[in-house]
């Protein structure tokens, strides 16, 4: 996705002459106030928010839509008083941070790029935009869609890691199934690309520190996935909250209005991240409140978050002339036609009643399961430990995250959600039901600094945190598990993170396994008895020892509500595993950011000048980029271009055999990755630029075909400052990560 011009997109133009009409006749009746509450959004939380109640406000024709409230009810008593109280009864937009489900809670979205198949998301997310519209939930604040490079950052959870264009693939598939073909079925809903632009690359991985991104990273990079939801139809973007190159993402004009509409010809509307519009005085960008308004105003900023800024100073900025009525109609307009094509007007209610049937749905938790086992990635499996045998007799699972429903789910979950996964313990013991399946937790896992989400959930759960484990409880815990794994003959170690040890305000500087977790699994290693690890994490982890140490080792991620059933069908052999993963795995957090997708240096690896990086350790990855094993073996042969020369702008056809070399079926994902050896700038040593995931019996052999054109060889040149396609000599690759070694050449003449 290489195009700085128009995005073309494959969904219905938001305005067609009959909404365009009904949204004048609305815009003619409606007082400035009333504008302006368009542009307002509310918390539903009383008392979540200082100020009125969320009613008054909706009464008086004050707010377009509420957030922050999972509530049938309170959905539709507050719809009521919209369309039937206001000025100009126009129905609300009810939101939610739907992230990777509503009640049936899917893999996380990083666990879901592992999957390599846009698939995956896209049928997760129309289950959970399915449930979350019976709950009465509109819009969802997904899919978070920011490159990742540096695994400090707590949100790299939330996206598809380090890579545009894989990235750009989840991005689209995300939106169809929050979606569908357009917007308006009722049991889809409106997705919201987030967030604009460039959030993953905050300063030493820090979550909200500063951005200094150029434009040529900015665009190929950060921008590709942004595109790939718009061609797909996303119906709303939101702003970032940081500072990009020191202008707020919320105030910055070019990257909401330039590039957004004017060169991407986006029509829907953007919103702010949370208090971000109030937060541009805290960054010390404006003066005043007043001032921070005016700007988020001019930058083009349609919808205000929570933070009530519009609404105590647009109408002020009209009447004083600071900005014109006009330009408050425009941002007011893709609001309300995004409403009428919502089918709010007709059908502004939820059906209280359906609720409980649709999330019941067996179907929902079978898609959960799949889902699962298509994300988890084998990073090792040393002599075959992997698949275990069902004739296991007495077997051990240890770990804090063993019997964890909550790390199992992971990070944003809705308003309300009870954990309800199937845990390991519970996955394993069900597939093996006549063993001895026993369990130690061994010592807990906690951050060093709470998160503010965790202070928040407390205040309305009302349930205070435990006390943490006293150095004296967690030797005893540490003990009893060394002496449950001593009386087992098989060792199943789960470990990694706790749920908010990553997503938002969870950023961390080192990649190491938390707690006492490497010293629990080097005691039990000690042992001697077989031990397979498996990792429930958010974020890459520097197993460094476990790496060298452990023979089987599944990345399982957070899984979701069947997570403990997939990892007992892939431990157990039921499900080959052929997951991917979507970032590096660094050997430290300190050699954060660390990609494949860098440029070769005057001294690369190999030649005379090169030295390690770090004169302290080796600067390779533990584990690369499209990384993954398998319980069978795969061989590429056969890279072939149709033709050895095309002209710039035309489209080489690159095929690749890939075979099923071992004894039993999996999937493989075949990758493209291309280099361009010189040309108007440095281009990195590699780039994806093609994937595909195929399932292969024993023996058999597949064909895969990528095109290579103008989108996948051209990029925005920092020399030419726009967008280029050179005359170049272009190495490709194809294989089973980023380091495959397959090559052909292709070369591209004027
Ligand atoms: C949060 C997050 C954003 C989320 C929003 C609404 O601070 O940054 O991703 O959608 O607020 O909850």
């Amino acid at each position: 996705m290489n195009n700085s011009h128009n995005v073309e997109t494959n969904a219905p133009r938001l305005f067609d002459a009959d909404i365009a009409a009904q949204v004048e006749k609305l815009l003619e009746r409606m007082s400035l106030e009333e504008k302006i509450g368009q542009l307002t959004q509310i918390g539903g939380i009383s008392g979540f928010v200082p100020g009125p109640e969320p009613e008054e406000i909706v009464r008086r024709g004050g707010a377009g839509s509420v957030l922050w409230l999972n509530d049938p009810k309170r959905f539709n008593a507050l719809q009521k008083i919209a369309v039937e109280e206001s000025p100009s009864k126009i129905p609300l937009l009810f939101a939610l941070d739907v992230i990777h489900g509503y009640r049936t809670i899917f893999p996380t979205p990083l666990a879901m790029a592992a999957s390599w198949d846009p698939d995956v998301p896209e049928r997760a997310q129309a289950i959970a935009a399915r449930e979350a519209r019976a709950a009465g939930i509109h819009w969802t604040f997904a899919p978070m869609i920011d490159i990742a490079r540096d695994a400090r950052w707590g949100r790299i959870v939330e996206g598809a890691g380090e890579d545009p264009y894989l990235g750009a693939a989840m991005a689209a598939a995300q939106v169809r199934g929050f979606q569908g073909e357009s917007l308006g079925a009722p049991d889809r809903m409106l997705a919201c690309a987030k967030h604009f632009a460039g959030y993953g690359a905050a300063d030493g991985g820090r979550d909200y520190d500063p951005v200094y991104l150029p434009e040529t990273l900015l665009r190929n990079v950060y921008f590709p996935p942004f595109q790939a939801a718009l061609k797909a139809g996303v119906g709303t973007f939101m702003s970032a909250y940081m500072d990009l190159n020191n202008v707020p993402a919320s105030a910055n004009r070019w990257l909401l209005h330039d590039v957004l509409r004017e060169e991407w010809g986006f029509e829907g509307f953007v919103v702010s991240d949370a208090f971000a519009v109030a937060n541009l005085v805290t960054q010390g960008f404006a003066y005043n409140a007043r001032d921070a308004a005016l700007r988020a105003l001019r930058a083009g900023l349609n919808m205000d978050m929570a933070s009530a800024t519009y609404l105590q100073h647009g109408a002020e900025l009209v009447r004083s002339g600071a900005i014109a009525e006009a330009d408050i109609d425009a941002l007011v307009r893709p609001i309300l036609a995004i409403k009428i094509r919502m089918g709010l007007f007709e059908n502004p209610y939820v059906d209280e009643s359906r609720l409980e049937e649709i999330l019941s749905r067996p179907e929902h938790r079978e898609e959960a399961r799949r889902a699962a086992q298509r994300c988890m990635v084998l990073l090792r499996n040393e002599g075959n430990l992997l698949p275990l045998s069902k004739s296991l007799q007495n077997v051990a699972v240890i770990g804090p995250v063993a019997d964890s429903m909550e790390a199992l789910e992971g990070p944003w979950l809705v308003f309300g959600h009870q954990p309800a996964a199937v845990t390991i313990l519970q996955g394993i013991r069900e597939k093996l039901p006549h063993a001895h399946v026993t369990h130690a937790s061994g010592p807990e896992i906690r951050r060093d600094y709470p998160s503010p989400f965790d202070a928040l959930m407390e205040t309305f759960s009302g349930a205070p945190r435990p006390a943490p484990q006293t150095p004296e409880e967690a030797e005893a815990a540490f003990q009893a598990a060394v002496e449950t794994a001593r009386n087992a003959d098989v060792v199943i170690m789960a470990l990694g993170e706790t749920a908010n040890m990553s997503g938002e305000a969870a950023s961390r500087a080192s990649l190491d396994l938390p707690g006492r977790q490497e010293e629990l699994l080097k005691a039990v290693v000690a042992l001697g008895k077989p031990v397979a690890l498996v990792l429930v994490n958010g974020r890459p982890l520097s197993i460094n020892w476990a790496a060298e140490h452990v023979p089987a080792i599944l990345e399982a991620w957070h899984p979701g509500s069947e997570g403990g059933r997939a990892v007992a069908d892939v431990l157990f052999g039921d499900v080959n595993p052929g997951g991917k993963l979507p970032v590096t795995f660094p050997r430290a957090g300190s050699h954060e950011p660390l990609y494949y997708a860098r440029n070769i240096t005057h001294a690369p690896e190999g030649s005379r000048m090169y030295s390690a990086r770090y004169w302290d350790g080796p600067p390779t990855p533990l584990f690369p980029f499209g990384y993954g094993l398998s319980y069978t073996t795969f061989a590429f042969d056969n890279l072939t271009v149709n033709k050895p020369e095309i002209k710039v702008g035309e489209v080489a056809i690159v095929t690749v055999n890939v075979t099923n070399t071992g004894s039993v079926a999996g999937d493989e994902v075949v990758q493209l990755y291309i280099h361009q050896r010189a040309g108007s700038d440095s281009r990195p040593m590699r780039e994806l630029k093609g994937f595909k995931r195929v399932t292969l019996e024993p023996g058999e052999t597949k064909t895969v075909t990528f095109h290579l054109g103008p989108d996948e060889l051209g990029y925005w040149s920092t020399s030419a400052g726009e967008w280029v396609q050179d005359a170049a000599t272009f190495d490709l690759w194809a294989g089973g990560d980023s380091q495959a070694s397959l090559h052909a050449e292709l070369r591209v003449m004027e």
